[in-house]
């Protein structure tokens, strides 16, 4: 396996509603991300997840699945999937869907039926229990988005549990019928050809037996919204999750190469036995570290070595620098830092995935607060917590919005994606999405990125370098992780090394026994055994 896709291909994750509209209603849609395939080519990721496409009454943007084998008209039709899936096998690019099985939408006919009455023989495929004695909700567990994970049911004088917004009943994955209706689910889209699934909060899907209290979170500030004032223990990640997980897997492979991937927010410890045993769990349990790494070269050479070496025998690793719920990499760190993190997160060992517009270097969006439309945000506002900024259409172009849509694009774009745009930046040999071509270039012609071993070099400072190797073929990746020049001295073994790419536009100096780096410069250097 060590050839499989999923290894050395780069995943590119789609935000649906904001990649490409087709038919004037300001929303992206499965035709709009056909039509851009091209573009993707052109990039040259291998494969794309895009985030849920199922019929929904969007109360939290598609995470709200009311029936989970059909699109979204919003989205186009099951042909239109088809179609968009047959277009990207034809150019040699993977689909992966997300899979969200933790909760349905409360519109969802299982939760419909299920409420109808205790009596329902849909009861028990959601979390349902009678009130604390004082009348007071089960338990005290909170919602992620704030308030209490339980809502009173009027009509059958019972409570169920939401781990998210109200409209998103968690489902009952004990109950061996909710067990299989989702296998099914994973076999309906499998059988279409869909290559893999991102799994939302994988974590999250069984909760301990007696629903206990959770504990209260002793570091709780208001700052960090409602749902870090008690610690998840009961809630989430429960040892019986690793059996769903390992028969999911099951499915998968029964299917040929396909991937699994895991939303998991967890420390690393627990992280890992989301690989399974005998890495028969999720073949990538996503790792987010770089999200919240502090960046200075011992932080990230500490958290590279760290999960390197805690990764279980046969384990494949993989790195992310953002996504659709968290602020996007051109905000956190800077503009020039950002082409660094790129140079980064592409070169590291294991399979990376790119957030759609990271590559344009898309910044901090604001929105005005009467177009906000984040649940997240509306819940608690003011937190920062609000995922709109990093859910923008995607600028494709000059033309009237940016090329994204022909009507009122449903969040506003970039302030200034009139040059922020895929158009504008093609043409631009120091745009962050030239550099981004280069990096993923280099890494397809370069099997020492794609699948070789990885060591740290330096770690002092502001430089952070590492080699990558396979065969006779050694690489050397010496970032700058600030704004002053940076020397550093090369092993010996990788003396007269040769610049093959800088994340700066103007051509590094040529080869050299101590590699001199710019301010927010990094480099990929060819040491001289390589072919
Ligand atoms: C995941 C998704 C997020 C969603 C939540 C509930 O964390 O990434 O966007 O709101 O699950 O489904």
């Amino acid at each position: 396996m060590s050839g499989a896709w999923w290894k050395r291909g780069v995943l590119y994750q789609i935000y649906p509603r904001s990649f490409q509209d087709s038919d004037g209603d300001g929303v992206g849609d499965l035709k709009g991300i056909e039509r851009r395939l091209d573009a993707l080519v052109d990039l040259g990721v291998d494969a794309l997840w895009i985030s849920p496409i199922y019929p929904s009454p969007m109360a939290d943007f598609g995470y709200d699945v009311a029936n989970y084998c059909a699109v979204d008209p919003r989205f186009g039709t099951l042909a239109d999937f088809d179609a968009l899936l047959a277009a990207a096998h034809a150019r040699n690019l993977k689909v992966l869907l997300d899979f969200v099985p933790n909760h349905s939408s409360s519109q969802h006919p299982w939760f419909l039926e299920s409420r109808a009455s205790r009596e329902s023989a849909r009861r028990d495929w959601y979390i349902w229990r009678d009130p604390a004695p004082n009348g007071r909700p089960p338990n005290n567990w909170i919602s992620d988005f704030g308030g209490s994970a339980w809502e009173w049911d009027e009509a059958s004088g019972q409570y169920y549990l939401h781990a998210f917004l109200k409209e998103q009943p968690d489902l009952n994955w004990r109950n061996p019928a909710v067990r299989s209706a989702m296998y099914d689910v994973l076999r309906f889209w499998f059988a279409r050809g869909v290559d893999g699934f991102r799994i939302d909060v994988l974590w999250h899907l069984i909760k301990a037996a007696d629903l206990p209290d959770n504990p209260v979170n002793p570091r709780y500030r208001p700052e960090m919204g409602e749902a870090h004032r008690v610690l998840q223990a009961y809630s989430t990640d429960q040892p019986e999750v690793h059996g769903i997980a390992g028969e999911m897997r099951r499915i998968a492979d029964s299917f040929g190469e396909r991937v699994l991937i895991g939303e998991i927010y967890l420390p690393l410890g627990r992280l890992m036995h989301y690989y399974g045993r005998e890495t028969a769990g999720v073949h990538l349990p996503f790792n987010f570290q770089l999200i919240d790494a502090p960046w200075s070269a011992r932080g990230l050479a500490r958290l590279i070595a760290e999960y390197e070496a805690a990764l279980p025998e046969g384990a494949w690793p993989n790195w992310v620098l953002g996504n659709h719920d968290r602020p996007r990499v051109a905000a956190r760190l800077g503009q020039a830092q950002a082409r660094v993190a790129a140079m980064l997160l592409l070169t590291l060992r294991g399979t990376p995935t790119l957030y759609y517009g990271d590559e344009l270097g898309l910044g901090h969006v604001d929105i005005p607060p009467d177009r906000v439309q984040d649940p997240r945000e509306l819940r608690e506002p003011g937190l920062g917590l609000g995922r709109d900024p990093v859910r923008t259409p995607m600028p494709w172009d000059t033309t009237a919005n940016a090329g994204f849509t022909s009507g009122e694009p449903w969040l506003p774009l970039n302030a200034d994606w009139a040059e922020r745009n895929v158009e504008t930046m093609a043409r631009d040999a120091g745009s962050p999405l030239v550099l981004h071509r280069r990096l993923l270039e280099l890494r397809r012609a370069h099997s020492a990125l794609a699948t070789g071993a990885i060591a740290i070099v330096e770690s002092d400072g502001d430089v952070l370098a590492y080699a990558r190797g396979t065969g006779d073929e050694r690489l050397v990746v010496a970032l700058n992780l600030g704004d002053t020049p940076q020397t550093f001295t090369l092993p010996h073994w990788a003396r007269a090394a040769r610049p093959l790419l800088s994340t700066l536009a103007d051509p590094p100096p040529p080869a050299a026994d101590r590699v001199a780096l710019r301010p927010n410069e990094g480099m990929v250097l060819a040491t001289p055994t390589a072919a």
